[in-house]
């Protein structure tokens, strides 16, 4: 549900929108504006950038005392570990005079307490303004009255959530029935050995489009077609925010890598189904989670512009198999690299085609019944009613 969303609509045609409103089989695409214009990513960020939301890994920042700066849709977001292990989260913002605390996107330091790089405020990690420097003897300033903004932040399976809005309802509605398809994976045990940056001249929207089908897999993924048949697998039904659907391992591949053999371990107790199938999570609205037999990948996606998207892919796999001496996760970081710059392309395609005037919302394919929901979703928060 998107409850952030309290009924504004986003400056879309409500009659262009019905078309996407309709149920599968005679819906169409969203409407071009979606994908281009920067009103509607302006009204995205306010209206689902605003509520739960991936904000990256809590090993990231592991230490008491580490701190670090993430954007997110309306300004950004600092995180930090208390003394006592807690992390919260913040309005990346100075209560002087509005300095960003830290700059954002860069990797995690550490010390004692937070320090405007402006004017030196110091605030403790849990947000408490320690000291202004000489205002010690101005009347009437207290540092009670200027404690850092604090965010609604969950840790949840090791990746740590935010919802600047406040009022997007708990996390566990949120999350709601993919909590179940994604523990038995115990993310939260995984180390992350691999992470790739990439910048995307896309609208997020086509990311996460291009991510819920296979229908494009036999034209551009030869690779991942030989260890995973494209019409395999089936959505699965959720009742939180989130969507998920799974693929079929083609016989005799352990894995998604080039040749299907796994460079590494079989994370511990997963079932058979588990063993023989990779499925696919959309963390609405940007975190991408793909749960593999021996690592799981993530992409976080984070809108630049109408048509830029930053993402950070990850690469997680189980402690030990992380630790051993020479262990090399090339097997499954070379595959989805070479995926991922295949899929890249494709979506850096579409928003070139959908820059024409001419471009027309289409129809879905039988095997996007994913883009569909996806499409639903976002055109019943465009309209200002309910997602479901
Ligand atoms: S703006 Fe932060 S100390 Fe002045
Ligand atoms: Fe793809």
């Amino acid at each position: 549900v998107f409850s952030q969303t309290r009924g504004t609509p986003a400056p879309i045609d409500p009659s262009e929108l019905e078309r996407s409103l309709q149920d599968f089989g005679t819906a169409r695409m969203l409407p071009r504006a979606a994908y281009v214009d920067p009103a509607v990513l302006a009204w995205e960020q306010a209206n689902i950038f605003s509520g739960w939301m991936c904000v990256g890994r809590a090993a990231d920042i592991a230490q008491p005392g580490d701190q670090k700066a993430v954007t997110t849709g309306q300004g950004g977001v600092l995180l930090t570990r208390d003394d006592s292990g807690d992390v919260h989260a913040f309005a990346n913002v100075c209560r002087h005079r509005g300095h960003e605390l830290l700059a954002c996107g860069v990797a995690a330091i550490n010390k004692k307490a937070i320090v405007c790089p402006y004017h030196a405020w110091t605030y403790q990690l849990d947000g408490t303004l320690r000291a202004a420097p000489t205002f010690k003897d101005v009347a009437g300033f207290s540092t009670e009255d200027f404690p850092l903004a604090r965010l609604a932040v969950a840790d949840w399976h090791g990746w740590l959530f935010v919802d600047p809005s406040g009022d997007s309802g708990s996390f566990a509605a949120h999350v709601g029935s993919a909590e179940a398809v994604i523990a038995p994976y115990s993310p939260q045990d995984l180390t992350v050995v691999a992470r790739h940056e990439y910048e995307l001249a896309t609208n997020w929207k086509i990311i996460v489009e291009n991510y819920q089908e296979c229908y494009h897999c036999p034209m551009i993924h030869p690779e991942l077609c030989r260890v995973s048949p494209p019409t395999s697998g089936e959505d699965v039904e959720l009742d939180g925010t989130w969507m998920a659907g799974w693929m079929d391992l083609a016989a005799g591949a352990q894995t998604m890598s080039l040749d299907g053999s796994s460079g590494g371990v079989a994370i511990q107790g997963l079932s058979e189904q588990e063993l023989s199938t990779v499925m696919y999570i959309v963390g609405f609205p940007n975190l991408l989670v793909s749960l593999h037999p021996d690592y799981v990948m993530t992409h976080i996606l984070t809108p630049l512009a109408a048509d830029r998207t930053h993402v950070e892919c990850t690469w997680a796999f189980p402690a030990d198999v992380a630790a051993k001496p020479g262990f090399d996760p090339a097997y499954a970081v070379d595959f989805w690299d070479l995926t991922n710059r295949q899929d890249w392309a494709a979506c850096e395609s579409v928003q070139r085609g959908l820059s024409s005037p001419h471009a027309i919302p289409g129809p879905m394919a039988p095997e996007e019944t994913g883009v569909h929901d996806f499409v639903t979703r976002m055109a019943r928060a465009y309209a200002g009613v309910p997602a479901r």
